[in-house]
């Protein structure tokens, strides 16, 4: 087995039913993808969204909660996400760190849920840009998938994104170099903290698009993208999905 390439599409809190257009319009502009194509939509969407998308995109939420049912109000099982006809689930992105204040072992405690239910977790890690200044990306790098994988992860059921803070939504991203260092240091940890790490897919996220996807999906160790704003117009997207 080799990592799974995928393109995955994170709408955040945009889109609404009308905004479902977008998916015919993915399929029609990329018929064969040579890569695994995946949009996690707001909660509410995601059931239309499965109906809709066929076998060639899967949907995935962007969150769930770590206890598989009970007095959890406003908050969301993984074995719902499952039965909406999700396959994946994002947790730990900075937005619900900073948001939320999650802490590695709460993400951890997730994507242990999220296994459980069959779904793959796809776990965010980043630094601050102060985290950068200072020199410490890889220690928080390190930091955050010590803590966060949980036990019993493995390259089937897990997918690692990495995305610097200070590169979402806003058009700056690392040079090529700072993204290969931290995918080649990800992987050389993901050795010990889960099996078939070599095979385990490790995605860029931060203003990733159509001009720029190309030479980040040239990196070695770069298996993929978690891909915001540009995920939003299925023509940008696919412009990220034709270059995987
Ligand atoms: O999860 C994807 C994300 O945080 C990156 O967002 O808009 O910079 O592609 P964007």
């Amino acid at each position: 087995m080799a990592p799974r390439k995928l393109a995955a599409g994170n709408w955040k809190m945009n889109g609404n039913l009308a905004a479902l257009d977008q998916i015919d319009e993915l399929r029609a502009a990329c018929p064969a993808p040579a890569c695994d194509v995946l949009i996690c939509p707001p909660a509410v969407l995601l059931h239309p969204m499965a109906a809709r998308a066929g076998d060639m995109i899967a949907v995935g939420g962007q969150d769930c909660h770590a206890n598989a049912a009970g007095a959890h109000t406003g908050d969301i099982a993984a074995a719902q996400l499952k039965d909406a006809g999700a396959t994946y689930v994002i947790l730990g992105h900075s937005e619900r760190r900073a948001d939320h204040g999650e802490t590695d072992a709460q993400v951890a405690a997730k994507a242990a849920a999220a296994h459980a239910v069959g779904l793959i977790a796809i776990i965010c890690v980043g630094e601050t840009e102060a985290e950068r200044d200072a020199g410490s990306t890889l220690d928080v790098i390190g930091t955050q998938l010590a803590g966060s994988i949980p036990a019993g992860a493995d390259a089937a059921n897990t997918v690692i994104a990495y995305e610097p803070v200070w590169a979402i939504g806003t058009g700056r991203t690392p040079t090529l170099d700072q993204i290969a260092e931290v995918h080649d240091f990800m992987r050389d940890r993901l050795t010990g903290h889960m099996a078939g790490a070599g095979d385990c897919s490790l995605l860029y996220g931060g203003s990733v698009k159509p001009g720029n996807a190309a030479e980040i999906f040239a990196i070695a160790n770069v298996d993929g993208a978690l891909v915001g704003g540009a995920s939003l117009k299925a023509a940008d997207f696919a412009g990220i999905v034709t270059a995987l």
